[in-house]
């Protein structure tokens, strides 16, 4: 897929997963770069103020945004002014807002992790969301070390040993101590 340097927007958007904080969007733009969307939907667990679900808006303006939080206060203020923006009040691991989220969209090409960072949210939205992907998505799990401190790992069970117990049965495009990507659903 042809798409503009996604860093630039994410530096203008202020984000840490540009490339002089995480350094996430190098790896996004590979993965985008090779993948032939069939929905061009994009799921992000994790809205903060916003700045995320409008870079991707910007970058990719025939996509449709689609955003997930569990605070209320936590929204994108003007976005409904931005048409491919759609905002969701749940928590990651909601099986009612992912099944709202889904028979509104669809499904979608790609879905980005940044909500909790806590292993147990984490694997319950991957084992909610996953299963209804179509095999070219790609699931994004951003920001893996974080948990590994143990108030967000509260239950002694790590996302990583998570990931080790799937890795046969998906192919996990890109692996570090930061980020995951996995495909093959
Ligand atoms: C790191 S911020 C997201 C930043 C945003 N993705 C960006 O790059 O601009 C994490 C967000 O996850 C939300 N969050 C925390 N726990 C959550 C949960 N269980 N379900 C959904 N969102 C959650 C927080 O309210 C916070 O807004």
């Amino acid at each position: 897929m042809n798409i503009p340097i996604l860093n630039n927007f994410a530096i203008k958007h202020e984000l840490d997963k540009a490339d002089q904080h995480h350094g996430y969007m190098q790896y996004y733009q590979v993965i985008l770069e090779n993948l032939t969307p069939t929905h061009k939907h994009l799921l992000e667990l994790g809205i903060h103020k916003g700045n995320s679900l409008r870079m991707w808006a910007e970058a990719l303006p025939d996509w449709e945004i689609y955003g997930l939080d569990n605070n209320s206060l936590r929204s994108c203020p003007d976005s409904y002014s931005e048409l491919n923006i759609h905002q969701y009040i749940g928590s990651q691991n909601d099986l009612d807002i992912i099944n709202k989220i889904f028979n509104d969209a669809g499904n979608f090409d790609v879905v980005v992790d940044d909500a909790s960072h806590i292993s147990p949210l984490t694997i319950d939205s991957f084992k909610l969301i996953a299963p209804r992907l179509h095999k070219d998505s790609i699931y994004v799990i951003e920001d893996l070390g974080v948990c590994e401190r143990p108030e967000c790992n509260p239950y002694n069970f790590s996302v990583w040993q998570f990931l080790e117990s799937i890795k046969n049965d998906y192919k996990i495009v890109q692996y570090n101590d930061e980020m995951v990507s996995i495909q093959g659903f």
